[in-house]
């Protein structure tokens, strides 16, 4: 972690009884200027999105913790964290542990800090670590929490098994192949509940979230920009803005001729 950032870090505070959520976004905007977040990538959504980097934000974690029915007797453990907005929501409306995991150290030290902040810290914790090999103990875990793009092989599925409870639950989102796509890594919804059951899991839901994170994701963050110009304009530059048009809209083609989309499963370890 540079240390600008961590100097940064030291002098935010968040003000009690307004919207953290809000306050939590403007902390954020300058290290999206400068190319800290995320990760020193510029990632059109991400900069979009905010402290949850999928589609759908609060209202897709909060439907996938229903799904997976997350409570106050859990332990989470939620892979590819990035900077924690999903884990600190799980233990605010769920009153569950969690412990967030990713790989890098700029967002594990964010994740930490925004914890922290709102005073979470003693229910979420976090580790810089890669997903797929934790130094955890096996069956430490009643759930495995995931909103990421991992690779399409599901090799870490493997560490899941490891590290889930029997009885626990595993809850993923991830990119699905679909009726048009090109892209032969991809697995369809069917191959992807399979591989789940072939490990021993019973998969209690399975549903192609798509259009869901069409309405509720690509299209938001297009209306976000097109509202904000002026704000991103200033914050990222013209020319980012213009790229970011483009991109989204790109992905909003790719997204309704279903080359490109999302899925969810949850299922549990028998
Ligand atoms: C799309 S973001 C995840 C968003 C997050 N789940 C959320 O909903 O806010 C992808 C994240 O995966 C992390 N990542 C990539 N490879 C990883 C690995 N092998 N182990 C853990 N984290 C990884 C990246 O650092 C990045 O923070």
């Amino acid at each position: 972690m540079s240390k600008s950032l961590s100097e940064m870090m030291q002098s935010w505070h968040l003000c009690p009884g307004s919207d953290s959520g809000a306050q939590i976004d403007a902390l954020l905007a300058p290290l999206c200027a400068r190319g800290v977040l995320p990760d020193g990538h510029e990632s059109t959504s991400a900069i979009l999105l905010g402290e949850q980097y999928h589609l759908g934000g609060a209202e897709d974690t909060r439907r996938m913790a229903r799904l997976a029915g997350i409570t106050a007797a859990d332990r989470v453990v939620d892979l590819a964290c990035y900077i924690g907005g999903p884990a600190r929501q799980l233990a605010r409306e769920c009153q569950c542990e969690v412990v967030g995991v990713d790989i890098s150290q700029v967002h594990i030290a964010l994740a930490e800090k925004l914890t922290e902040l709102v005073g979470l810290q003693e229910r979420v914790t976090f580790m810089c670590e890669s997903a797929d090999a934790l130094p955890l103990p096996g069956e430490s875990f009643t759930v495995v929490w995931s909103q990421c793009p991992f690779p399409g092989d599901l090799s870490w599925l493997k560490e899941t098994d490891r590290l889930l409870k029997p009885g626990g639950r595993l809850a993923f989102t991830g990119l699905i192949r679909r009726a048009a796509c090109d892209d032969p890594a991809l697995l369809s919804l069917d191959e992807i509940s399979q591989k789940v059951e072939v490990m021993g899991f019973r998969v209690v839901g399975a549903e192609d979230i798509s259009d869901m994170d069409l309405e509720h994701g690509w299209l938001p963050a297009l209306a976000k920009l097109r509202a904000n110009e002026a704000h991103y304009r200033e914050l990222m530059g013209s020319d980012w803005v213009r790229k970011a048009g483009a991109s989204i809209e790109t992905d909003i083609m790719t997204w309704r001729e279903a080359r490109m989309g999302n899925g969810r499963v949850v299922a549990v370890k028998e």
